[in-house]
């Protein structure tokens, strides 16, 4: 996407979505009942379908259902100009070709009987004139399916990088990098050398037609043929797709587990795992070989098959074309038009077979490209709401963790007001990072809501929300970039007068400079060059960017050294007398000192809230031990009894 802002790229996108045909993104479930499954499994890899059929041919059809369509279905639809102009190149292509049947034919029966080289210069100079066209319209039909291919990456793969964030914090198994793989294996296939070959499907039975009038034998023997090759590509298809899936299955698996391990380099270096992740991976591997193996053991078995039934058919069809000729029925000059016809007719047959696998495995990434995007919902144009005094009200919030039927929050209430201080505190896996990632709208509650200036957060446009929001998880990640970038969170409009004010209030300006390049230093991947700690205070500056209306920090103090303690605990005084909003998840009452108000959350309930001194007199009263009884009275006691 090379000449295209990342926003107007989005919204360019969407706006073509919601503007033409006011598509509603229904989520749908994952799991489908089976008739949808087996539906998809015979359907998805015909890329006839989508491609040829349903973009080409059932129009009509397309506009009724157009509620159901998927983004990328959608875009296909966009795209039905360019497989039109396409279809109708191929058209010409494929009419002059018949010139060099009909040369052949002329050059038997009008240059050989008459003798004069005058036809055969004017037959030969229009017969190469043709091919020339033909060539051009060739080269023009790649160029228009190269377009399109571009215009369905420009618009598609925006959604699918967007799509890919949604599933990943929805923890949906399917997601990963992959989906970009699926979309280029994908664009590669239906606006690639593979499509051409469908186009020429349909000249099948126009060159067997040709073939019938010239001789109805000749024709009959090309449709005999055809229905041969058409039935052992079937049977392929029957017995190789499902090698062919599982394979790709398997492949898929075996990168996704690559992708982890190659995460966790240093636990799996450190432990001495190498070898059994080695073997786990090889176990992927070997499947994803042993399953492709078979598969190209049954495409040579018919294809050899396939090869040798087309040279016994070509062999019939001069044999009866001879035959022809001794009865006087065809001249001979149509002996070679038969030939180039008939070999003609039964090529796509061929090519479709080989090229059976590529269609195969698009269908594949179409159908995981289509779950991916059925739980996508585009983000839309929407009204850019000022900027929030910071008020946070959670109002009734449950949250329920997708897929398990566990509900993580239970019936949370409570409001921080604008420039108040807010410490969560509670044991580990009580549900604290989770309310701070539905705080910020990650999560979409069960029910509930939680409220800034009184607009849900969910609903809320992700980059304008941004905006008035800084974050800093509980694991610090930076992205590969330099630390300025990291700041800016890698918008370009931010000054470096910004950056170094946000470093500056998050007191990790000294930090920074002390670096080899100071704010130019290189990160590498996942901020690999900074400690933890460092980290943690550089993620502190991102989080400070242009001094958000609420700050959310999630153990901001972790990985923290006294010093690093110390400036963090400035940062929140700095950001109190701004009257900056801000939620800190902590362990440690060190780092709530200047909360105005704690709350206690234990199984996902809040167990107390309220003002920081009432909270924590409140866990002293629970947790104070039962006073000793005095020696003296004790005594007295046994005394008395
Ligand atoms: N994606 C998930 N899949 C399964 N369980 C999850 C997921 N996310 C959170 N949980 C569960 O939710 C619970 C709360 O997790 P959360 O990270 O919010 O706890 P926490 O209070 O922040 O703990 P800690 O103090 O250790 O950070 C945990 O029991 C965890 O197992
Ligand atoms: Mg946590």
């Amino acid at each position: 996407m090379p000449n295209l802002e990342w926003d107007v790229f989005i919204k360019d996108a969407s706006n073509i979505i919601f503007d033409t045909n006011q598509l509603t993104f229904v989520p749908r479930r994952i799991n489908k009942p089976a008739k949808h499954r087996l539906d998809h499994r015979i359907l998805a890899p015909l890329v006839f379908h989508f491609a040829a059929m349903k973009v080409f041919f059932s129009m009509k059809k397309q506009s009724n259902n157009s509620k159901k369509q998927s983004l990328l279905e959608l875009t296909l639809r966009l795209g039905r100009p360019a497989i039109v102009s396409a279809a109708i190149f191929s058209l010409g292509v494929n009419i002059l070709f018949l010139a060099l049947p009909l040369y052949t034919t002329q050059v038997y029966s009008r240059v050989l009987s008459s003798g004069s080289l005058q036809t055969l210069f004017v037959i030969t100079i229009i017969t190469i004139f043709a091919f020339i066209v033909s060539e051009i319209l060739d080269f023009l039909q790649s160029r228009i399916l190269a377009g399109f291919g571009t215009m369905l990456d420009q618009r598609v793969s925006g959604h699918i990088f967007a799509a890919l964030f949604d599933g990943i914090v929805r923890r949906d198994a399917q997601a990963g990098a992959q989906a970009l793989r699926d979309l280029d294996s994908f664009r590669q296939t239906i606006t690639g050398p593979s499509i051409a070959v469908l186009f020429d499907v349909p000249w099948t039975p126009v060159y067997i037609i040709i073939l019938l009038i010239i001789d109805p034998i000749v024709g009959l023997v090309c449709i005999i043929g055809a229905l041969i090759l058409l039935g052992l590509a079937i049977l392929q298809d029957r017995l190789a797709r499902p090698l062919i899936l599982e394979a790709n299955k398997e492949a898929v698996k075996g990168y996704a587990f690559t992708e982890a391990a190659l995460r966790n380099a240093e636990v799996v270096r450190g432990m001495g795992m190498l070898g059994a992740i080695g073997e786990q991976w090889a176990k992927y591997r070997q499947n994803g070989m042993q399953h492709g193996t078979e598969a190209s053991e049954v495409a040579d078995r018919f294809g050899g098959a396939i090869k040798f039934f087309r040279n016994v058919i070509q062999v019939m069809i001069i044999g009866v074309g001879a035959v022809l000729i001794l009865d006087n029925q065809i001249s001979s000059g149509l002996l070679f038009a038969n030939m180039i016809l008939s070999s003609r007719a039964l090529a796509p047959i061929d090519r479709i077979v080989s090229t059976w696998p590529t269609f195969v495995a698009a269908g594949n990434s179409f159908q995981r490209l289509n779950e991916l995007l059925e739980n996508y919902t585009p983000a839309q144009t929407a009204t850019d709401l000022p900027r929030p005094a910071g008020k946070v009200t959670v109002e009734g919030l449950n949250y329920l963790l997708p897929d398990s039927g566990r509900l993580l929050l239970t019936n949370i209430n409570f409001a921080v007001e604008p420039g108040e201080f807010l410490g969560v505190i509670g044991p580990s896996g009580a549900g604290k990072s989770t309310l701070a990632r539905l705080l910020l709208g990650i999560h979409q509650p069960l029910n509930g809501a939680v409220r800034l200036d009184g607009s849900n957060v969910f609903g809320w446009s992700r980059n304008h929300f941004g905006r008035y929001i800084g974050y800093l998880p509980q694991d610090t990640e930076l992205f590969a970039g330099t630390v300025r970038e990291n700041i800016a969170r890698f918008q370009t409009d931010v000054t470096d007068e910004e950056v170094i004010d946000a470093a500056k209030k998050a007191n990790a300006h000294e930090l920074i400079v002390r670096l080899p390049q100071g704010y130019d230093t290189e990160l590498g991947a996942g901020g690999a060059v900074l400690s933890v700690g460092q980290r943690q205070r550089v993620g502190l500056a991102r989080a400070m960017l242009r001094s958000p209306a609420l700050v959310i920090l999630d153990e901001p103090n972790a990985n923290l050294d006294g010093e690093g303690e110390q400036a963090l605990l400035m940062a929140l005084r700095e950001m109190k007398k701004a009257k900056q909003t801000v939620v800190v998840v902590s362990h440690k009452p060190s780092m709530l000192q200047d909360a105005d108000k704690l709350l206690l959350l234990r199984d996902g309930k809040i167990e107390l809230f309220g003002p920081r001194q009432a909270v924590l007199d409140r866990i002293q009263q629970i947790q104070a031990p039962k006073p000793p009884i005095p020696a003296t009275e004790k005594l007295a006691k046994e005394a008395q009894s």
